[in-house]
């Protein structure tokens, strides 16, 4: 069963730009998609498309209702004033859910992601993977059926990013979403997705799927891994040098 689907769908802007051309793809319920492709080739696009944030000019979007759909951005867009808590419970509050409510949710969210000793801290007071840490946390408190991400860990330094990473497949594995990520990177998007959609100049240009065989703790070194970042590095046109000598 889909979470959603792009059905034939397209994208214009209001100046007349086609970002997005004739995209068709299903979004399977618990499924794992990685986005990638060149900065510009409407990654974002795609993601506002599937969040209801942008409407198709052509062909349709069908699935959740967008209060069913988490975002979460490349910035943290924390509120800077609001404590760690506080920026993960005003969303709660607005959607008025019980005081009771608010509270179970919170501990939960923190504890998936390692920030129970933070909630009175201010966001000033947190490093930039803690802060993306806040954000991730504000999303999983809504508690919805798909979350959506935009090159979340982007900013962060690789060390961070892997923790984050795997953080990230346990809290998926846990809370069994549907996760459509969007990042530049070939060797995430193998690490994390269980299947990599591949774009270009607002099209579908490739569908990968990943060997899930192998997935331990230590996946970085699985032959299944290397594999699949050697072929979405020829699926975006990269020299690999992984998988075949010739030129
Ligand atoms: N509101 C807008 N109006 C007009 N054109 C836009 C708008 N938003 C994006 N575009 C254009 O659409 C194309 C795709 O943009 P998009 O932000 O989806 O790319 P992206 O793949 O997310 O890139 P990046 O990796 O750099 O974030 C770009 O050429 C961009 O200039
Ligand atoms: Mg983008």
């Amino acid at each position: 069963m889909n979470a959603l689907a792009l059905n034939a769908a397209g994208l214009r802007y209001d100046n007349g730009f086609t970002a997005l051309s004739d995209i068709t793809a299903q979004f399977a319920r618990g499924s794992f998609t990685a986005l990638v492709g060149p900065s510009g080739c409407g990654k974002s696009s795609l993601l506002r498309l599937l969040a209801g944030l942008e409407q198709p000019t052509i062909g349709s979007v069908t699935g959740l209702a967008q209060s069913d759909i988490g975002f979460v951005f490349q910035e943290p867009t924390l509120l800077a004033w609001r404590s760690v808590a506080e920026n993960i419970t005003l969303p709660l509050k607005i959607e008025g859910h019980a005081r009771s409510e608010i509270d179970t949710r919170l501990a939960e969210a923190l504890q998936l992601v390692g920030l129970t000793d933070f909630a009175d801290a201010l966001p000033r007071q947190l490093s930039g993977g803690m802060k993306m840490r806040v954000s991730l946390a504000r999303a999983l408190a809504k508690r919805p059926p798909v979350l959506l991400m935009d090159e979340p860990f982007a900013a962060l330094d690789e060390l961070t990013r892997f923790r984050l990473d795997d953080d990230l497949r346990a809290i998926w594995r846990q809370q069994d979403c549907t996760i459509v990520f969007v990042t530049h990177s070939v060797t995430e998007a193998a690490y994390l997705a269980e299947r990599a959609l591949v774009m270009q100049e607002g099209k579908l240009k490739a569908e990968i799927t990943i060997d899930q065989a192998g997935r331990t703790d230590n996946f970085r070194g699985a032959p299944t891994y290397t594999e699949a970042c050697a072929e979405l590095s020829q699926a975006l046109g990269h020299k690999s040098g992984h998988k075949s000598g010739a030129a």
